[in-house]
């Protein structure tokens, strides 16, 4: 039996706090409902998932070679904060095989000039945002097709 194949999705900075942090910007849905819907729906497609969240930039680029040694269907991230910051994210994402996808649960550009520029945008085949947790769902379903 051949494993089914893997989607990273991979969470940065202050996205533990979802539910608490600023509802009014990103609802109240938890990481943890989060990761149970992303289960469910990578399930349907036959995918197993890898679901992670940390605070810090250079696990995020650990993570990102991890997926790419582990041959990954492609990585779906969040990186948060450091979407408008990290360009060791940006050159970790060009560096690997697996294709990368850009989710959001607000839309960065609808916000603050600061949140206009994405680094790891450069490095997407796609980006899904301003849906809440329904834009993991359909990064899923990009990743799925790809
Ligand atoms: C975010 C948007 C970012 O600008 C912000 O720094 C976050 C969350 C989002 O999912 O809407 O932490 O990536």
């Amino acid at each position: 039996q051949p494993m089914p194949s893997t989607l990273f999705i991979l969470n940065g900075p202050n996205l533990n706090l979802l539910g608490t942090r600023e509802p009014e910007i990103y609802g109240t849905t938890t990481l943890a409902e989060i990761e149970a819907a992303c289960a469910g729906k990578a399930h349907e497609h036959g995918l197993a998932v890898e679901f992670r969240q940390t605070n810090h930039e250079g696990t995020l680029v650990d993570w990102l070679h991890e997926a790419h040694a582990a041959d990954a269907k492609a990585v779906i991230i969040n990186a948060a904060a450091y979407t408008h910051t990290s360009v060791a994210l940006l050159d970790a994402a060009k560096a690997i095989t697996p294709p990368v996808i850009e989710v959001h649960l607000s839309d960065p550009q609808t916000r603050e000039d600061f949140r206009h520029v994405s680094y790891i945008g450069e490095g997407a085949v796609a980006c899904f945002k301003g849906k809440g947790l329904p834009s993991y769902l359909d990064a899923i379903d990009a990743a799925a097709a790809l």
